[in-house]
C-alpha cells in the first residue's frame, strides 16, 4: 500500500512564489525516501504539503489510500509527525522533559507510560544531560534533537523530517543515521529533506531530486541518483571546483555540502600526491610538464566552455539579458581556444 500518492501537485505561497508545480511521485508504506535539491526548490513546502500543513492549489494526495485535498482528517495528523527545518518552531515549553511529554500527553496516554516513554526517548537521542534545560537555552544541534524527540515521542507512522542532520556533529550524524535505520526496521514511513549528500545512501530506498524549477527532475534509487553527476550538477547540487596539487590545476566535481566525495574529470590523476608522485613531477623537464599542462587545458576548456553557456542560458532565464550575452560571448571566445590549444600542442611536440 502506497503512505503517499501524490498526483501533478502544484503550489504558490500568497505572493505569488510558485513552490512546486505538477510533482508527482509515491511512498510506499514503510519505505524510506529521501528528496534533494537546492535552495528554495520547494523540498520543505512538499513537506509541509504532504502533513496537510498547507493545501495544494492543484492536483491531488493520497495518504494510506484516502485522498485528503482540501480536507485533511485529524486522526491523519496523530500518524504523521513532522520534523520542521527551523527547530525554533517546534519548541515552546520550559523544559526538555515538558516538550517530550507534551504529544504523549495529548494522546491521552496514561503517566506512568509518559514518563517511561519520555526517559526511553532521553536515552534513545543521547540527550538525557539535557532533560531539565529550556528548549530555548539549547546549542542548535540539541534543540535538534529534542525536536526530533517530540517527532518520536507519539510513536507516528509516518516521520516527514525536514534537513534532520543540519548542525549535528560528526558523532551525532552517525547515531542519528543509525537511528533512522532502526525506524527502518520498525515498519516507519520516512520522507526526509536533505542537502546532505552523504547521507542518502545510508538513510533511503529512493531518492527524488526537485530542481530549480520546482519540479521533479527525476527519482531513482539512491546510488544511481548520486552517479548521475551530470543531473547534480543541473540541479546544482555539485559544483565543479578547482584545486592546485603540485603542479597543476586539478579540477574535481564537489558535492555542496561534503568536500570528500571528489568525482575526478581528469581520471588518470591520482587524488592523493604521493612521496614517488611528487618526485617523478620533480623529475619532470620543464617542457614534460607544459606538455601535461596543454593536454590537461584543452581537455577541460570544451568543459569551461558548456558551463558558460550553461550559466548563460540560468541567466537568461531568470530576465538579465545582458549577463546572459557576456557569458555567452565568453563562452564562444572560450570555444575559439580549442583550436589554439591544438596548434600550441603540436608546436610543443616539434
Ligand atoms: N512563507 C513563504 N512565503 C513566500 N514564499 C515562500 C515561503 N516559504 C517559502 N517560500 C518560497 O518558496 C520556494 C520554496 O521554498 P522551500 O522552503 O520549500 O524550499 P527548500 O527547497 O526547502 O529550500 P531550503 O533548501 O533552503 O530549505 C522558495 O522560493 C521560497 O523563497
Ligand atoms: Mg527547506
Amino acid at each position: 500500500m502506497d503512505a503517499f500518492n501524490v498526483k501533478k501537485i502544484s503550489y504558490a505561497y500568497k505572493n505569488g512564489k510558485k513552490a512546486a508545480d505538477e510533482v508527482s511521485f509515491s511512498v510506499k508504506k514503510g519505505e524510506s525516501l529521501t528528496i534533494i535539491g537546492t535552495n528554495g526548490s520547494g523540498k520543505s513546502t512538499l513537506l509541509y504539503l504532504l502533513n496537510g500543513l498547507l493545501t495544494p492549489e492543484s492536483g491531488d494526495i493520497e495518504i494510506f489510500g484516502r485522498n485528503i485535498t482540501g480536507n485533511f482528517p485529524p486522526e491523519l495528523r496523530q500518524r504523521i509527525s513532522l520534523l520542521f527545518q527551523n527547530p525554533h518552531a517546534q519548541l515552546f515549553l520550559l523544559s526538555v522533559w515538558d516538550e517530550l511529554c507534551l504529544g504523549p500527553l495529548q494522546l491521552g496516554l496514561e503517566k506512568n507510560e509518559i514518563q517511561k516513554r519520555t526517559e526511553e526517548l532521553l536515552g534513545l537521542l543521547n540527550i538525557k544531560h539535557l532533560r531539565d534545560r529550556g528548549p530555548w537555552d539549547l546549542s542548535g544541534g540539541e534543540m535538534r534533537k529534542v525536536a526530533f524527540g517530540t517527532c518520536l515521542s507519539v510513536n507516528p507512522d509516518v516521520l516527514l523530517l525536514d534537513e534532520p542532520t543540519t548542525g549535528l556533529d560528526p558523532r551525532s550524524q552517525v547515531e542519528f543515521v543509525d537511528l533512522i535505520n532502526e525506524l527502518r526496521r520498525a515498519g516507519k514511513t520516512i520522507v526526509t529533506a536533505t542537502h546532505d549528500l552523504g547521507i542518502i545512501e545510508d538513510i533511503s530506498d529512493r531518492t527524488m531530486v526537485i530542481g530549480e524549477d520546482h519540479r521533479l527532475l527525476t527519482e531513482g534509487n539512491p546510488w544511481d541518483v548520486m552517479e548521475d553527476t551530470d543531473m547534480l550538477l543541473r540541479a546544482n547540487l555539485i559544483h565543479r571546483h578547482v584545486h592546485r596539487h603540485c603542479w597543476y590545476a586539478h579540477e574535481h566535481s564537489h558535492f555542496g555540502t561534503h568536500g570528500h566525495e571528489h568525482i575526478q574529470v581528469e581520471n588518470k590523476q591520482p587524488q592523493v600526491e604521493s612521496q614517488a608522485i611528487k618526485e617523478a613531477i620533480i623529475a619532470m623537464t620543464e617542457l614534460d610538464k607544459l606538455k601535461k599542462l596543454l593536454e590537461y587545458w584543452s581537455e577541460h576548456n570544451e568543459e569551461h566552455a558548456k558551463t558558460y553557456l550553461e550559466w548563460a542560458e540560468k541567466a537568461a532565464a531568470s530576465g538579465d539579458k545582458e549577463l546572459s550575452a557576456v557569458l555567452k560571448e565568453i563562452a564562444e571566445n572560450t570555444k575559439k581556444m580549442d583550436g589554439l590549444f591544438e596548434k600550441a600542442k603540436k608546436a610543443v611536440r616539434k
